[in-house]
């Protein structure tokens, strides 16, 4: 059976080091989606969302990019120490984490 829950996409493509585009793996977000399980459990959250690595989705510049698909949330220049916090206020307390929108790209979204 298909899973129900929202999806979160980290990106974590990788581009070469001296490709003249960046990459979020290069930034990082190798390492979000371990760091991602660990805070949802510590917050008893891990039934609320699947949490997926991805390819890149677009928003290189903004990297690394941390996507709520169903929400059309986007996340940009995520930092290890941020995930806590996208997992607690966003993820567990429903307020998503504003100072860290690409709002550029929350089109579909209505205005914040
Ligand atoms: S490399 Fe992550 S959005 Fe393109």
């Amino acid at each position: 059976m298909e899973s129900q829950k929202p999806i979160v996409y980290i990106c974590t493509n990788l581009r070469p080091e001296h490709s003249p585009k960046p990459s979020c793996a290069r930034r990082g977000s190798e390492k979000f989606l371990e760091i991602f399980k660990q805070e949802l459990n510590a917050n008893g959250c891990a039934d609320k969302v699947d949490i997926e690595n991805s390819g890149c989705l677009g928003a290189c510049e903004d990297g690394a990019t941390v996507m709520f698909f169903e929400e059309q949330i986007w996340y940009g220049n995520v930092q290890e120490s941020d995930v806590a916090r996208i997992v607690k206020e966003h993820i567990k307390e429903g307020k998503p984490v504003e100072e860290l929108f690409i709002r550029r790209l929350m089109t579909r979204r209505k205005a914040l």
